[in-house]
């Protein structure tokens, strides 16, 4: 991430409405990451890739796609209840915010904030994608001349320093992206949010609730395997930057609901007894030996409210979707 982002680029982030800040030695930088963290994962006895590199451009339009499937509860639930949240924030807010989205993928959820929140005077959006969110942005612009709008591309895991403000900043961090941490990393990055996002802090956070495997496990299985091409895709994807040569018909996708954790676990799972090679090492597997690709945890209300308060936040206003399939929380940061 770039992080001298704020204190440098003030200027830029109230004139300029999107902003690619990556140089050619941070791209190297974030590319060694990705190196390391494949030959980390795939080195290691139970063999696992972070969820984080499934958003290349390519991931990124599948996770879109995604979206707009029947079984896909999560991202139609959470757009059907951000007006209501909206028309509640209006209230709430008495003072003008910046808004910081982490995650902002292709930047939708913040419309009906915008619509219907007369106290958001800036947005800032944050992906690991900066490609595809900064075209967004450029879209979302031209929508809202009035609100200004910035892009970074960067991991929203690492810390950033915001310019000073008289104005709070509110944290938005909808989908459910906090599914993809553990309960341990979501508080370690819910801790990092409150130092970045300072002591008037607000942060509105969306997360999927525990609720029947079986809609779980449709919303992870669907029909017309979407779901399968973009698990798969991050061994496109490292065929592509490793100039690798991964055989992606030899493995399946699969995913399954945890009771016991309160996750969905996706895996890629072998099919047969393979190897290939990746930067001179062999990565070898047995028959049915699986990458965990990703974790996402689902919360009941009261879990997720006792999460944020170890994290230093409280909770002053939450909403519940029909059939309790979806919930948001606005929390505060606290005084510790
Ligand atoms: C973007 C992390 C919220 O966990 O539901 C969708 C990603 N993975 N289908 C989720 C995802 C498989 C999604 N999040």
């Amino acid at each position: 991430m770039t992080l001298a982002f704020a204190q440098e680029h003030k200027e830029e982030i109230s004139n300029k409405p999107c902003l690619n800040q990556r140089d050619n030695s941070e791209i190297k930088h974030a590319q060694q990451g990705f190196y390391y963290d494949v030959m980390n994962g795939l080195q290691s006895p139970k063999k696992s890739l972070e969820a984080k590199y499934f958003y290349d451009e390519t991931g990124s339009r599948y996770f879109d796609e995604i979206c707009q499937l029947e079984e896909y509860y999560p991202y139609k639930t959470e757009l059907r209840l951000l007006p209501k949240v909206a028309h509640d924030l209006n209230q709430i807010l008495k003072q003008r915010v910046h808004v910081v989205e982490f995650g902002a993928g292709s930047v939708h959820k913040i419309r009906p904030l915008m619509d219907g929140v007369s106290a958001i005077e800036s947005f800032l959006a944050i992906d690991i994608c900066g490609e595809h969110l900064e075209a967004c942005c450029m879209q979302l612009q031209s929508e809202f001349p009035n609100i200004k709008i910035s892009a970074l591309e960067g991991d929203f895991n690492e810390p950033l320093t915001l310019p000073e403000s008289n104005q709070a900043y509110m944290g938005f961090f909808p989908g459910s992206t906090i599914g993809n941490l553990t309960p341990d990393q979501a508080q370690a990055f819910l801790r990092s949010a409150k130092t970045t996002l300072g002591s008037k802090a607000w942060f509105l956070i969306g997360v999927d609730t525990k609720k029947s495997p079986e809609t779980l496990h449709q919303a992870y299985n669907d029909d017309k395997g979407i779901t399968a091409k973009f698990n798969l895709n991050i061994l496109q994807r490292i065929n592509h930057e490793f100039n690798a040569d991964i055989d992606l018909d030899k493995f399946e996708h699969y995913a399954y609901y945890n009771t016991g954790e309160g996750r969905i676990e996706m895996h890629l799972v072998s099919k047969e007894k393979q190897s290939f090679e990746l930067e001179g090492e062999t990565i070898s597997f047995k028959v049915g030996e699986s990458i965990h690709t990703e974790n996402s945890y689902k919360y009941h209300p009261d879990e997720f409210k006792a999460l944020a308060a170890k994290s230093g936040w409280h909770c002053t206003h939450s909403w519940l979707a029909e059939k309790n399939m979806f919930s948001m929380f606005l929390l505060r940061a606290g005084l510790e």
